[in-house]
Protein backbone atom coordinates (compact mmCIF):
# COMPACT_ATOMS: atom_id res chain seq x y z
CA UNK A 1 0.00 0.00 0.00
CA UNK A 2 1.41 3.50 -0.64
CA UNK A 3 1.90 5.95 1.64
CA UNK A 4 -0.67 9.20 1.87
CA UNK A 5 1.10 12.14 0.12
CA UNK A 6 2.27 14.53 2.88
CA UNK A 7 0.21 17.55 4.07
CA UNK A 8 0.42 20.44 2.19
CA UNK A 9 2.62 23.03 4.73
CA UNK A 10 1.36 26.56 3.42
CA UNK A 11 3.89 28.28 6.38
CA UNK A 12 6.92 26.52 4.45
CA UNK A 13 5.56 27.00 0.73
CA UNK A 14 5.08 31.11 1.79
CA UNK A 15 9.10 30.98 3.41
CA UNK A 16 10.49 29.37 0.60
CA UNK A 17 8.23 31.92 -1.94
CA UNK A 18 9.44 34.49 0.20
CA UNK A 19 13.24 33.83 0.15
CA UNK A 20 12.58 33.43 -3.58
CA UNK A 21 11.93 36.72 -3.71
CA UNK A 22 14.14 38.50 -1.46
CA UNK A 23 17.24 37.01 -3.41
CA UNK A 24 15.69 38.05 -6.59
CA UNK A 25 15.86 41.54 -4.91
CA UNK A 26 11.75 42.42 -4.58
CA UNK A 27 12.43 43.48 -1.11
CA UNK A 28 15.37 45.54 -1.66
CA UNK A 29 15.02 48.83 0.56
CA UNK A 30 11.38 47.75 2.09
CA UNK A 31 12.63 45.75 5.08
CA UNK A 32 9.42 45.51 6.06
CA UNK A 33 7.87 43.81 3.06
CA UNK A 34 8.81 40.45 3.89
CA UNK A 35 7.68 40.20 6.87
CA UNK A 36 4.83 41.60 5.67
CA UNK A 37 4.48 38.98 3.02
CA UNK A 38 5.04 36.00 4.97
CA UNK A 39 2.01 37.25 7.45
CA UNK A 40 -0.65 37.10 4.94
CA UNK A 41 -1.61 33.71 3.71
CA UNK A 42 -2.04 33.70 0.59
CA UNK A 43 -3.51 30.14 -0.04
CA UNK A 44 -6.92 31.75 1.63
CA UNK A 45 -7.40 34.28 -0.92
CA UNK A 46 -7.57 31.73 -3.76
CA UNK A 47 -10.17 30.07 -4.86
CA UNK A 48 -10.18 26.20 -5.03
CA UNK A 49 -11.12 26.48 -9.11
CA UNK A 50 -7.70 28.23 -10.88
CA UNK A 51 -7.30 28.93 -14.33
CA UNK A 52 -3.54 29.11 -14.81
CA UNK A 53 -2.10 31.35 -18.41
CA UNK A 54 -1.21 27.83 -20.02
CA UNK A 55 -3.10 25.91 -22.26
CA UNK A 56 -3.49 22.40 -22.84
CA UNK A 57 -3.91 20.38 -26.20
CA UNK A 58 -7.15 22.07 -27.18
CA UNK A 59 -6.14 25.59 -26.66
CA UNK A 60 -7.73 25.65 -23.17
CA UNK A 61 -6.43 27.39 -20.14
CA UNK A 62 -5.23 24.72 -18.11
CA UNK A 63 -7.67 23.94 -15.09
CA UNK A 64 -6.12 23.62 -10.79
CA UNK A 65 -8.39 22.17 -8.78
CA UNK A 66 -7.76 22.25 -4.93
CA UNK A 67 -9.74 19.34 -4.43
CA UNK A 68 -8.48 17.32 -6.89
CA UNK A 69 -4.65 18.07 -6.72
CA UNK A 70 -3.67 20.18 -3.85
CA UNK A 71 -0.56 19.93 -4.41
CA UNK A 72 -0.61 21.52 -7.76
CA UNK A 73 -2.33 23.85 -6.71
CA UNK A 74 -0.79 24.79 -3.90
CA UNK A 75 2.93 25.46 -5.83
CA UNK A 76 1.09 27.28 -8.27
CA UNK A 77 -0.65 29.55 -5.19
CA UNK A 78 3.29 29.78 -4.08
CA UNK A 79 5.17 30.27 -7.77
CA UNK A 80 6.93 33.58 -7.20
CA UNK A 81 6.16 34.70 -11.16
CA UNK A 82 2.52 33.10 -11.67
CA UNK A 83 -0.70 35.21 -11.85
CA UNK A 84 -4.03 32.33 -11.00
CA UNK A 85 -6.91 33.53 -13.03
CA UNK A 86 -9.80 33.23 -11.16
CA UNK A 87 -12.61 34.63 -13.35
CA UNK A 88 -13.34 34.46 -17.24
CA UNK A 89 -15.67 36.31 -19.29
CA UNK A 90 -17.16 38.54 -16.55
CA UNK A 91 -18.05 34.96 -14.84
CA UNK A 92 -20.09 33.46 -17.60
CA UNK A 93 -17.62 30.70 -17.93
CA UNK A 94 -17.61 28.31 -14.82
CA UNK A 95 -14.33 27.70 -12.99
CA UNK A 96 -15.44 24.02 -13.20
CA UNK A 97 -12.53 23.23 -15.74
CA UNK A 98 -10.16 23.75 -18.47
CA UNK A 99 -12.13 26.31 -20.91
CA UNK A 100 -11.18 29.27 -23.56
CA UNK A 101 -11.94 33.05 -22.59
CA UNK A 102 -10.99 36.09 -21.78
CA UNK A 103 -9.43 36.81 -18.05
CA UNK A 104 -11.43 38.97 -16.11
CA UNK A 105 -10.02 38.34 -12.75
CA UNK A 106 -6.70 37.28 -10.96
CA UNK A 107 -5.11 36.96 -8.20
CA UNK A 108 -1.54 38.69 -9.31
CA UNK A 109 1.57 36.86 -8.96
CA UNK A 110 3.40 37.20 -5.63
CA UNK A 111 6.57 39.22 -7.20
CA UNK A 112 3.89 41.64 -8.51
CA UNK A 113 1.98 42.14 -5.76
CA UNK A 114 5.27 42.73 -3.93
CA UNK A 115 6.40 45.03 -6.28
CA UNK A 116 3.68 46.80 -6.65
CA UNK A 117 3.70 47.07 -2.64
CA UNK A 118 7.44 48.24 -2.46
CA UNK A 119 6.52 51.12 -5.14
CA UNK A 120 3.67 52.66 -3.11
CA UNK A 121 6.23 52.38 0.59
CA UNK A 122 2.77 52.82 2.45
CA UNK A 123 3.08 53.57 6.41
CA UNK A 124 1.56 52.34 9.07
CA UNK A 125 -1.94 54.48 9.25
CA UNK A 126 -1.32 55.67 5.49
CA UNK A 127 -5.00 55.89 4.20
CA UNK A 128 -5.28 54.31 1.00
CA UNK A 129 -7.97 53.93 -1.71
CA UNK A 130 -7.47 50.29 -3.32
CA UNK A 131 -9.06 49.68 -7.65
CA UNK A 132 -10.05 46.26 -7.84
CA UNK A 133 -10.30 44.36 -5.21
CA UNK A 134 -10.48 40.82 -7.18
CA UNK A 135 -9.75 38.42 -4.29
CA UNK A 136 -8.55 40.28 -1.49
CA UNK A 137 -5.10 38.84 -1.29
CA UNK A 138 -3.61 43.22 -1.99
CA UNK A 139 -6.08 44.25 -0.18
CA UNK A 140 -5.18 41.61 2.93
CA UNK A 141 -1.88 42.89 3.00
CA UNK A 142 -2.45 46.49 2.45
CA UNK A 143 -4.54 45.98 6.10
CA UNK A 144 -2.11 44.07 7.76
CA UNK A 145 0.27 47.12 6.96
CA UNK A 146 -1.60 50.09 6.97
CA UNK A 147 -4.74 49.05 9.43
CA UNK A 148 -7.82 48.03 8.00
CA UNK A 149 -9.31 51.21 9.03
CA UNK A 150 -7.23 52.89 6.63
CA UNK A 151 -7.61 51.08 3.58
CA UNK A 152 -10.55 51.38 0.71
CA UNK A 153 -10.85 49.00 -1.62
CA UNK A 154 -13.27 49.19 -4.82
CA UNK A 155 -14.15 45.93 -6.96
CA UNK A 156 -17.09 46.60 -9.83
CA UNK A 157 -18.01 42.89 -9.87
CA UNK A 158 -20.27 42.42 -6.63
CA UNK A 159 -19.78 38.76 -6.74
CA UNK A 160 -16.15 39.20 -6.50
CA UNK A 161 -16.28 42.18 -3.63
CA UNK A 162 -18.95 39.31 -1.45
CA UNK A 163 -16.17 36.57 -1.81
CA UNK A 164 -13.15 39.32 -0.99
CA UNK A 165 -14.89 40.73 1.68
CA UNK A 166 -15.95 36.86 2.97
CA UNK A 167 -12.42 35.97 2.76
CA UNK A 168 -10.88 38.98 4.24
CA UNK A 169 -13.43 38.65 7.32
CA UNK A 170 -12.16 34.91 7.49
CA UNK A 171 -8.77 36.22 8.01
CA UNK A 172 -9.75 38.70 10.38
CA UNK A 173 -9.03 42.06 8.44
CA UNK A 174 -12.27 43.92 8.01
CA UNK A 175 -11.21 46.68 5.36
CA UNK A 176 -14.85 48.57 3.83
CA UNK A 177 -14.36 47.03 0.25
CA UNK A 178 -16.98 48.97 -1.56
CA UNK A 179 -19.32 47.44 -4.81
CA UNK A 180 -18.51 49.85 -7.44
CA UNK A 181 -16.54 51.60 -10.63
CA UNK A 182 -13.06 52.43 -9.19
CA UNK A 183 -12.70 54.79 -12.13
CA UNK A 184 -15.19 57.66 -9.97
CA UNK A 185 -13.20 56.61 -7.09
CA UNK A 186 -14.86 56.73 -3.45
CA UNK A 187 -15.01 60.50 -2.65
CA UNK A 188 -16.45 59.56 1.04
CA UNK A 189 -12.86 58.73 2.09
CA UNK A 190 -11.21 61.24 0.16
CA UNK A 191 -8.11 62.66 0.49
CA UNK A 192 -6.63 59.47 0.00
CA UNK A 193 -2.67 59.22 0.92
CA UNK A 194 -2.20 56.50 -1.87
CA UNK A 195 -3.90 55.23 -4.40
CA UNK A 196 -3.68 51.66 -6.05
CA UNK A 197 -5.04 50.08 -8.64
CA UNK A 198 -4.50 46.09 -9.70
CA UNK A 199 -6.22 46.86 -13.18
CA UNK A 200 -4.55 48.51 -15.94
CA UNK A 201 -5.80 52.09 -17.71
CA UNK A 202 -4.74 53.89 -20.96
CA UNK A 203 -5.65 57.15 -18.97
CA UNK A 204 -5.80 58.22 -15.41
CA UNK A 205 -9.66 58.90 -14.39
CA UNK A 206 -9.73 62.14 -13.11
CA UNK A 207 -11.12 61.09 -10.33
CA UNK A 208 -7.82 59.45 -9.07
CA UNK A 209 -5.65 62.33 -9.20
CA UNK A 210 -8.85 64.83 -7.60
CA UNK A 211 -8.93 62.55 -4.50
CA UNK A 212 -5.47 62.52 -3.58
CA UNK A 213 -4.31 64.89 -0.64
CA UNK A 214 -1.19 67.19 -2.35
CA UNK A 215 1.91 64.98 -1.97
CA UNK A 216 -0.26 61.31 -2.48
CA UNK A 217 1.28 58.85 -4.48
CA UNK A 218 -0.63 56.99 -7.27
CA UNK A 219 0.64 53.62 -8.47
CA UNK A 220 -1.24 52.17 -11.64
CA UNK A 221 -0.59 50.11 -14.43
CA UNK A 222 -0.55 52.27 -17.78
CA UNK A 223 -1.20 50.57 -21.32
CA UNK A 224 1.27 51.60 -23.37
CA UNK A 225 2.09 50.56 -27.48
CA UNK A 226 4.99 48.63 -26.39
CA UNK A 227 3.50 45.40 -26.34
CA UNK A 228 3.47 45.86 -22.23
CA UNK A 229 1.97 47.63 -19.64
CA UNK A 230 4.28 49.75 -17.48
CA UNK A 231 3.93 50.86 -13.79
CA UNK A 232 3.18 54.55 -13.29
CA UNK A 233 4.34 56.36 -10.24
CA UNK A 234 2.91 59.76 -9.57
CA UNK A 235 2.76 62.03 -7.04
CA UNK A 236 -0.58 64.26 -6.84
CA UNK A 237 -0.48 68.23 -6.56
CA UNK A 238 -3.43 68.14 -4.81
CA UNK A 239 -5.19 69.86 -7.76
CA UNK A 240 -6.19 67.27 -10.42
CA UNK A 241 -2.57 67.35 -11.76
CA UNK A 242 0.39 64.99 -10.98
CA UNK A 243 4.02 63.85 -12.05
CA UNK A 244 6.22 60.77 -11.81
CA UNK A 245 7.76 58.31 -14.32
CA UNK A 246 7.26 54.35 -15.33
CA UNK A 247 8.86 52.10 -12.80
CA UNK A 248 9.33 48.58 -14.70
CA UNK A 249 7.44 46.84 -17.13
CA UNK A 250 3.94 44.36 -16.27
CA UNK A 251 0.61 43.66 -17.13
CA UNK A 252 -2.75 43.66 -15.97
CA UNK A 253 -6.31 43.56 -17.58
CA UNK A 254 -8.11 47.12 -17.99
CA UNK A 255 -10.16 48.43 -15.67
CA UNK A 256 -13.98 47.71 -17.63
CA UNK A 257 -14.54 50.94 -18.59
CA UNK A 258 -11.75 51.19 -20.81
CA UNK A 259 -11.58 47.75 -23.01
CA UNK A 260 -12.19 49.67 -25.68
CA UNK A 261 -9.16 51.95 -26.73
CA UNK A 262 -8.88 54.39 -28.79
CA UNK A 263 -5.99 55.82 -31.12
CA UNK A 264 -2.68 55.45 -29.17
CA UNK A 265 -2.37 58.84 -30.05
CA UNK A 266 -5.27 60.27 -28.10
CA UNK A 267 -3.12 59.06 -24.99
CA UNK A 268 -0.59 61.07 -26.11
CA UNK A 269 1.93 58.33 -26.92
CA UNK A 270 3.76 58.72 -30.20
CA UNK A 271 3.40 56.15 -32.96
CA UNK A 272 6.32 53.52 -33.65
CA UNK A 273 6.99 55.57 -36.82
CA UNK A 274 6.96 58.62 -35.06
CA UNK A 275 9.45 57.43 -32.38
CA UNK A 276 13.27 59.19 -33.48
CA UNK A 277 16.41 57.27 -32.71
CA UNK A 278 19.99 58.85 -32.88
CA UNK A 279 22.53 56.37 -32.96
CA UNK A 280 25.45 58.18 -32.43
CA UNK A 281 29.04 55.91 -31.73
CA UNK A 282 28.61 54.47 -28.71
CA UNK A 283 26.11 56.27 -27.31
CA UNK A 284 22.43 56.52 -28.41
CA UNK A 285 19.47 58.69 -28.02
CA UNK A 286 15.98 57.75 -27.97
CA UNK A 287 13.30 60.64 -28.46
CA UNK A 288 9.90 59.79 -28.41
CA UNK A 289 7.79 62.67 -30.74
CA UNK A 290 3.84 62.14 -30.24
CA UNK A 291 2.14 62.41 -33.46
CA UNK A 292 -1.61 63.49 -33.47
CA UNK A 293 -2.74 61.98 -37.14
CA UNK A 294 -2.72 58.51 -36.27
CA UNK A 295 -5.82 56.75 -36.29
CA UNK A 296 -4.24 53.46 -35.19
CA UNK A 297 -5.86 51.97 -31.96
CA UNK A 298 -4.73 49.63 -29.86
CA UNK A 299 -4.21 46.04 -31.00
CA UNK A 300 -7.17 44.02 -29.85
CA UNK A 301 -9.61 47.01 -29.80
CA UNK A 302 -12.32 44.59 -29.49
CA UNK A 303 -15.67 44.76 -26.64
CA UNK A 304 -13.65 42.01 -24.96
CA UNK A 305 -10.38 42.74 -22.77
CA UNK A 306 -7.84 43.38 -25.32
CA UNK A 307 -4.81 41.88 -22.99
CA UNK A 308 -5.63 38.30 -21.86
CA UNK A 309 -2.74 38.84 -19.30
CA UNK A 310 -2.31 39.88 -15.63
CA UNK A 311 1.32 38.12 -15.91
CA UNK A 312 4.20 40.43 -15.07
CA UNK A 313 6.89 40.48 -17.41
CA UNK A 314 10.22 38.43 -16.30
CA UNK A 315 12.06 39.67 -13.80
CA UNK A 316 9.19 42.67 -12.14
C1 LIG B 1 -6.00 41.82 -11.66
S1 LIG B 1 -7.52 41.73 -10.84
C2 LIG B 1 -7.19 42.25 -9.19
C3 LIG B 1 -6.20 41.47 -8.44
C4 LIG B 1 -6.32 41.64 -6.99
N1 LIG B 1 -5.58 42.78 -6.54
C5 LIG B 1 -5.86 40.39 -6.29
O1 LIG B 1 -4.72 40.34 -5.81
O2 LIG B 1 -6.64 39.46 -6.23
C6 LIG B 1 -8.37 43.18 -11.44
C7 LIG B 1 -9.72 43.38 -10.79
O3 LIG B 1 -10.17 44.68 -11.14
C8 LIG B 1 -11.56 44.64 -11.22
N2 LIG B 1 -12.01 45.83 -11.96
C9 LIG B 1 -12.00 46.05 -13.29
N3 LIG B 1 -12.47 47.27 -13.58
C10 LIG B 1 -12.80 47.85 -12.38
C11 LIG B 1 -13.33 49.09 -12.01
N4 LIG B 1 -13.64 50.02 -12.92
N5 LIG B 1 -13.53 49.33 -10.70
C12 LIG B 1 -13.22 48.41 -9.76
N6 LIG B 1 -12.73 47.19 -10.05
C13 LIG B 1 -12.49 46.92 -11.35
C14 LIG B 1 -11.83 43.30 -11.91
O4 LIG B 1 -13.17 42.89 -11.72
C15 LIG B 1 -10.80 42.43 -11.26
O5 LIG B 1 -11.33 41.75 -10.16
Amino acid sequence: MSAPAAAVDFTVLRANCAQQLDEQGYFAGAAWLRPLFQSVPREAFVPDGVWLEETDAHQRWIFLDRRQDTRAWANAVYAPHRPLITQLDDGRTPPTGPAAGDFTSSVSAPSVAVRMLRELNPHPACKVLEIGTGSGYNTALLAARCGPAHITSMEIDPQLADQARARLSQAGHHPAVIDGDGELGHPPGAPYDALISTASVYRIPPAWLHQLRPQGQLIAPLATPFGTDALLKLTADGSGGGTGRLVCALRFMRVRGQRRPEPWSTYGWPRLPGIAVAADGERQTITLTPETTSSVAPSGSRSVPPRRAVRSSKGD
